[in-house]
């Protein structure tokens, strides 16, 4: 089965157990403080995980976008990716461990044709306050499956949150696929990397929450929350070895074969791989409204499209290309992801654009290594610090750089080199790790009022400033609200008092917050604005604030403006080309 069908299978079977379809959320999280981008399915759903109605109801189904950067490094071996999509159902509060799992192996058995034989499935094996989780495991051979197949492991493989310090969180069954090879030893296992076993679902029993002594509290609502990586089941339903030889990378590839004239084969697999995954998660981010920069996302996109560029130069290839590949990606992934045709036009121009920027960041590197040629003197060896300077500013592979320095007759200290770059990687893997840790959109009091007051600064721009002003991205931490927005100059010191008194006005008159349900229609016909994408005959929760706002929204909101109390703008600055930020606080000033 191929991924448009894997697609489909998926989102009819759960729809004929109940579940609604919501349509995949944007890869940037909205109002979630410190994520750069979804990782998960469940991302965009952790208010409702966390007890907020979900205007669709509580059997929900959808596929995902999602980014995850912490393994770049690894991109181009069989199977890691920077950008993959995730095939997801969740119970809110709805049904648990029996259903769910029934769920999963009625799909697995009866819709992709596994045999129970080519399926292993783990548990949790219970650690001190929480019980083994044998529930589990009596419902797996409910279904047929054998003790020799359910394995029991701790914390660090079969369990799944909290995604912040606090939350919720719980066990989890992942189920296997063993390819019949032999065991590699007799502790071989689901856990075992000798390739017998490969996770192809997580899920995630959410009935605890996690409190901030770090005591486990059972969950008033549990909830299931189910994940798929829908590139490794297609590499296995498709019977290929690599995600990159599956029906969502052949096109993609083939196009790369045509525009460099090189073959997908030997030596040059992983630069193709590399160029492909790179490429396809470029595409996205931008089709969400991204453009390269030196911070945060655009950053990230940034790195992916340099990291193509490169790789593509190693395969001889040294003209600009990416548009070309960009159009191919977005006609082949433009049915699932319409959004991606939307902004067409501005994904090519944007690569475009940045390729070019590149090309001649790469002449500057050039100059800047004759100079350190030129400065070694009598040295023999390149030293790591110069070589990792070439890598870091100017994105210079240190096979491209011993490459140049042989030919001036000069070696490099890649040892040095390397250890400088391991050092650099553990710190950006943490740096990663720790951006999705804080993940958690946490519903404290104050996040909720700089919500609210986001929504009245959003009115206030597009009452005084200009009727086209849209949301380009936000950001709540506890201390402040981030809003971006597009506007093409600097707002006057007037304009952004005019602002201030604009949203002090509405928080003054104590305007109630009212929250209505409606289909995603009638919420665009009565003028709410808001991410109408992907929302095609959903019902949505628009927020409404007297006749000052109403907006597509997920909440929490205050119930009145006046919980607000007061509202300050910190700065006013500029994000990206066309884009504006503003920093503003809330609060008794
Ligand atoms: N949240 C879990 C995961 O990411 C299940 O969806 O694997």
């Amino acid at each position: 089965m191929e991924a448009d069908q894997l697609r489909e299978a998926f989102i009819n079977f759960f729809k004929s157990k109940d579940h609604a379809q919501i349509g995949s959320a944007s890869l940037i999280p909205e109002n979630d403080p410190t994520v750069l981008f979804t990782t998960a399915g469940m991302h965009p759903l952790v208010p409702y995980l966390l007890g907020e109605k979900h205007p669709m109801g509580k059997r929900l189904v959808d596929f995902q976008k999602c980014i995850r950067t912490g393994d770049i490094d690894e991109v181009g071996d069989y199977s890691h990716l920077t950008f993959f999509e995730m095939l997801g159902n969740w119970s809110l509060g709805d049904y648990f461990k029996k259903e769910s799992i029934a769920f999963s192996h009625e799909f697995l058995t009866k819709h992709l044709g596994f045999t129970n034989d080519q399926l292993a499935v783990t548990a949790f094996a219970g650690e001190e306050g929480i019980p083994r989780d044998e529930e589990t495991a009596e419902i797996w051979k409910s279904h047929g499956m054998k003790d020799e197949q359910i394995f029991f492991y701790g914390r660090e493989d079969n369990w799944w949150g909290p995604a912040g310090v606090t939350g919720p969180c719980g066990p989890d069954t992942e189920i296997f696929y063993d390819n019949g090879q032999p065991k590699c030893g007799p502790d071989c296992g689901p856990s075992c990397h000798c390739g017998k076993y490969t996770e192809i679902w997580n899920n995630v029993f959410m009935q605890y929450f996690k409190n901030d002594k770090g005591e486990f509290e059972p969950l008033a609502q549990k909830n299931v929350d189910t994940g798929m990586g829908l590139e490794r089941i297609c590499c296995i339903t498709e019977g290929k070895k690599s995600v990159y030889d599956t029906s969502l990378f052949t096109g993609i590839i083939a196009e790369l074969e045509e525009i460099s004239g090189r073959k997908y084969e030997g030596d040059a697999i992983r630069d193709f791989r590399i160029i492909a995954d790179h490429l396809r998660a470029a595409t996205f981010i931008l089709g969400d409204g991204v453009v390269p920069a030196k911070v945060g996302q655009g950053y990230i996109l940034r790195r992916l499209i340099r990291r193509a560029a490169r790789n593509m130069s190693k395969l001889g290839y040294d003209e600009v290309f990416m548009d070309r590949v960009c159009a191919k990606i977005v006609d082949q992934y433009g049915d699932a992801y319409p959004e991606l045709i939307r902004e067409k036009d501005n994904i090519c121009r944007n690569i475009r654009a940045e390729e070019e920027k590149f090309h001649s960041t790469l002449v500057k590197g050039l100059r800047r290594f004759n100079e350190m040629v030129a400065n070694a003197g009598d040295a023999k060896v390149m030293d790591g610090e110069l070589v990792f300077r070439l890598y870091d500013t100017f994105g210079f592979p240190v096979e491209l750089t011993a490459e140049l320095a042989a030919e001036k007759g000069l070696t490099v200290d890649m040892e040095d080199f390397q250890n400088r770059f391991r050092t650099h990687q553990e710190k950006s893997r943490a740096g990663s790790e720790q951006t999705f840790k804080g993940g958690l959109a946490d519903n404290s009091e104050e996040t909720t009022k700089l919500h609210t007051a986001t929504h009245l600064l959003n009115a206030a721009l597009r009452e005084l400033i200009d009727p086209n002003i849209r949301q380009k991205g936000s950001n709540i931490t506890a201390d402040r609200l981030r809003f971006d927005f597009n506007f093409d100059r600097k707002l006057t010191p007037e304009e952004l008092k005019s602002i201030e008194a604009f949203v002090n006005d509405a928080i003054q008159k104590d305007i109630p917050v009212v929250c209505e349900e409606m289909p995603v229609e009638d919420a665009k016909a009565s003028g709410a604005i808001g991410v109408f994408d992907n929302k095609y005959g959903a019902i949505v929760k628009v927020y409404k604030i007297g006749d000052v706002s109403a907006e597509l929204c997920g909440g929490p909101h205050v119930s009145h403006t006046g919980e607000i109390q007061g509202f300050k703008i910190k700065k006013e600055e500029s994000s990206a080309a066309g884009v504006r930020r503003i920093k503003a606080v809330v609060g008794k000033f």
